[in-house]
């Protein structure tokens, strides 16, 4: 009797400490009260954030991938993500607030205090200033409103219960920058917004992005092949000058004159909408850091 008392209390103590664990770390209201957001500056953030590549309908076409109605698969280890609507409608995110929106995209929260799947890089968004997440709202609320009501994602248990995800951003979400460099402007694009590690950077059994292994390629879960090494080292792009880089990063064409294939030809596209001193501090960035071989096969 004695001992199932133990395992009961044990049990509740376990209970106790996984709902502690994972409850929804929300961002501080006052940070986004004073803001009024600037749909220009939103814009930009839009591109880099890359958020139409995702949520526009399965093969939409130009002025369609403005349509952020959502809708595409993303298969993972985990099950089949559905990207849903993010458009200006009711039944995409019309209604939210600036807060509700920042606190979505940098802490990876839904408004009725949910988690979202890492899927939705948000891990990345974490280090976003909550200023250009607010001029990213302001921007997006510019754009027409699709009315489309989201499916659910295709996901076996336990990944189908949320709450357990606050264990997964106890382990990986982290808003403190990962490289050591003097490029500010860059680190921040490359590290938050861009989300270039998402690619770039191999993933534990977990799906957390492997920190030690920073940019230095990845296995492409879209087909074959790898996802390059963007590290300057030998095995990546220590044969690209800063020029190169941002010439690639406005054109597609590497300085062999190839062009940009699979699914970095949408992230160019993104990146070909920013200012030239965005692409020119991106190109800095991945120059500084620090050298690493492509992982062994
Ligand atoms: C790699 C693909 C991808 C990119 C890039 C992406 N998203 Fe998403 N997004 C998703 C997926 C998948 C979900 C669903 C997550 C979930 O259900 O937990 C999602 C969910 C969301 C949600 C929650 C919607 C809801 O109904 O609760 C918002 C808001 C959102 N994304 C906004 C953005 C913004 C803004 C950007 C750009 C800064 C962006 N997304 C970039 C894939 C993406
Ligand atoms: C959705 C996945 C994805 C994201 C996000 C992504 N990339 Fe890529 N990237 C790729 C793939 C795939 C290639 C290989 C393209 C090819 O085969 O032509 C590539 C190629 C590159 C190359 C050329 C390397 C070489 O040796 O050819 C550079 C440089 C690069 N990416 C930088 C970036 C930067 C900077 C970002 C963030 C702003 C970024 N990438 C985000 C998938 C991605």
């Amino acid at each position: 009797m004695r001992l199932r008392n133990k395992a009961f209390f044990a049990a509740l103590l376990g209970g106790a400490a996984f709902w502690f664990l994972t409850t929804p770390d929300n961002l501080d209201p006052t940070l986004v009260a004073a803001l009024t957001g600037d749909p220009a500056r939103g814009a930009q953030v839009f591109a880099i954030g890359g958020c139409a590549s995702c949520h526009y309908a399965k093969g939409a076409k130009d002025d369609a991938r403005l349509l952020l109605g959502g809708g595409q698969e993303f298969a993972t280890d985990f099950g089949t993500f559905i990207a849903p609507n993010i458009s200006s409608d009711e039944s995409g995110i019309g209604g939210w607030t600036g807060y509700e929106f920042a606190n979505a995209v940098i802490r990876g929260i839904s408004p009725s205090g949910q988690h979202y799947y890492p899927a939705f890089p948000f891990s990345s968004y974490a280090q976003m200033t909550v200023a250009d997440a607010v001029d990213l709202k302001a921007y997006m609320d510019t754009l027409p409103p699709v009315r489309q009501v989201n499916a659910n994602h295709e996901l076996p248990l336990p990944f189908r219960l949320r709450r357990g995800l606050g264990l997964w951003k106890m382990l990986f979400l982290d808003d403190g920058n990962i490289a050591e460099t003097t490029e500010i402007r860059g680190q921040y694009l490359v590290e938050g917004p861009g989300h270039c590690a998402e690619c770039h950077s191999p993933r534990n059994a977990l799906g957390g992005t492997n920190t030690n292994r920073w940019l230095a390629g990845a296995p492409n879960p879209k087909g074959k092949g790898r996802i390059p090494n963007i590290t300057p080292h030998a095995d990546g792009i220590a044969d690209w000058s800063i020029e190169d880089l941002a010439y690639y990063f406005e054109t597609g064409f590497t300085p062999e004159f190839d062009t940009a294939g699979s699914t970095m030809v949408a992230v160019i596209e993104n990146l070909s909408q920013l200012p030239a001193p965005d692409r020119l501090a991106i190109a800095r960035y991945l120059k500084s850091l620090p050298p690493l071989p492509d992982a062994a096969k």
